[in-house]
């Protein structure tokens, strides 16, 4: 293993809390420590595949840029979930068939003296790390994801962030949901996974929790919503990941990507019209959105960037690349691309979060395998 003297970096997906505090964690360590030259790549790989790539494809990073970084929000290098060099499809030409720039690219990291990449992004950006590595490009992987539905890692980095903010809008939803005697329902974000939606459903008091892991029947949850009501108030919380389905259909979509993922939305706004339709009693929908990946990361998620930093930054320094950065039992670790799955990981239905939610009374909209918990 050789140490480069030339390092780029990339943000590839959707922005996410902590993003850029790993760019500074990198910086600090492979420049201030080792006088590793860092570049960023612009806009996900688009900066090195498109035409002006040799002017303004990367810009250098060093200590005068980076000051601020722990605690902006977003990407300073900007992102995009199009940017795959393997399925390229160009940000001026959204609708032409996607394209194989892998070779393009390598030649021009090769071009710009770049001895390794380190890719920061979710489970599409390194299922491309991947396969990139494979095809002799130096890379290591940093996992983020406010969606947390990445493997081989027990957290992503932007989880905690937007769970406190989840957590603050139910929080707020909540008055509102007792002063008017309101269902108040919450959509959040995750896509198929819904770690957003359980672990902010528990943490701000939810009544009832919608899974894309658990499909539902609007008849278990107009009877949790009455349960609630029956025993001591009249107003009720539900939570709805973005992917949740009812049983019996698919996820809701509310539009389909060019070369990207199909858009997600649409599952509070069913369920409203369901619950309004059962109920006797006003019914509100929040769609919380992007106002979930945006601000400033939480301390927890400064910290986890920072150590992921550190780690990629020091896998780089001896040239051990083909690597992702990855928390286990809370020690900072390294995994080879092959071991990290292709498939999101998502919730365990029957795992003890789920089975610890349902014996302080959370309901799951799956009526037939509820245990009663009358006294809540
Ligand atoms: O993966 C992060 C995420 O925020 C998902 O939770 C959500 O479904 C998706 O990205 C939204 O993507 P976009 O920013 O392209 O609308």
């Amino acid at each position: 293993m050789v140490a480069p003297r030339r390092v780029a970096v990339v943000t590839g997906g959707g922005d996410c809390p902590g993003l850029n505090a790993v760019i500074r964690a990198l910086v600090r360590v492979l420049v201030a420590r080792s006088g590793i030259e860092v570049v960023g790549i612009a806009r996900a790989f688009h900066g090195l595949l498109e035409d002006d790539w040799a002017v303004s494809g990367t810009r250098p990073l060093t200590l005068d840029h980076i000051d601020e970084l722990l605690v902006r929000g977003g990407t300073v290098l900007g992102t995009s979930n199009r940017g795959n060099p393997l399925a390229y499809v160009s940000r001026h030409e959204p609708h032409a068939p996607p394209r194989d720039l892998s070779p393009l690219l390598l030649e021009r990291v090769r071009a710009l003296g770049i001895e390794g990449v380190v890719s920061i992004g979710g489970d599409g950006s390194m299922a491309i790390a991947a396969e990139l590595s494979a095809r002799g490009l130096p890379l290591i992987g940093v996992p983020k994801s406010i969606d947390n539905d990445l493997g081989a890692t027990d957290q992503t980095f932007g989880f905690d962030t937007a769970l406190h903010v989840i957590t603050d809008a139910l929080d707020r939803l909540r008055d509102t949901a007792a002063s008017h005697q309101r269902v108040m329902v919450l959509e959040v974000m995750g896509r198929n996974a819904g770690w957003l939606a359980l672990h902010g459903g528990i943490a701000g008091g939810a009544d009832v929790i919608l899974l894309p892991e658990i499909p539902y029947s609007t008849d278990a949850v107009v009877d949790a919503i009455l349960k609630v009501q029956s025993a001591h108030r009249r107003h009720a919380l539900v939570v709805v990941g973005e992917g949740a389905t009812e049983l019996g259909r698919g996820a809701r979509f509310i539009d389909q990507l060019a070369g990207g993922m199909p858009r997600l939305g649409g599952a509070a706004v069913a369920l409203e019209a369901q619950l309004k339709a059962r109920l006797d009693q006003e019914v509100r929908v929040t769609v919380l959105g992007h106002v979930q990946r945006g601000g400033a990361p939480s301390p927890y998620d400064r910290v986890l960037a920072t150590r992921y930093g550190r780690a990629a930054a020091e896998l780089a320094e001896v040239g051990d690349w083909g690597r992702m950065v990855s928390l286990r039992n809370n020690s900072i670790v390294s995994v080879p691309f092959r071991e990290v799955p292709r498939t999101p990981r998502l919730v365990d239905p029957l795992g003890d979060l789920v089975t610890m939610a349902r014996a302080v009374g959370i309901r799951f909209g799956d009526a037939p395998i509820e245990p009663e918990n009358p006294g809540v």
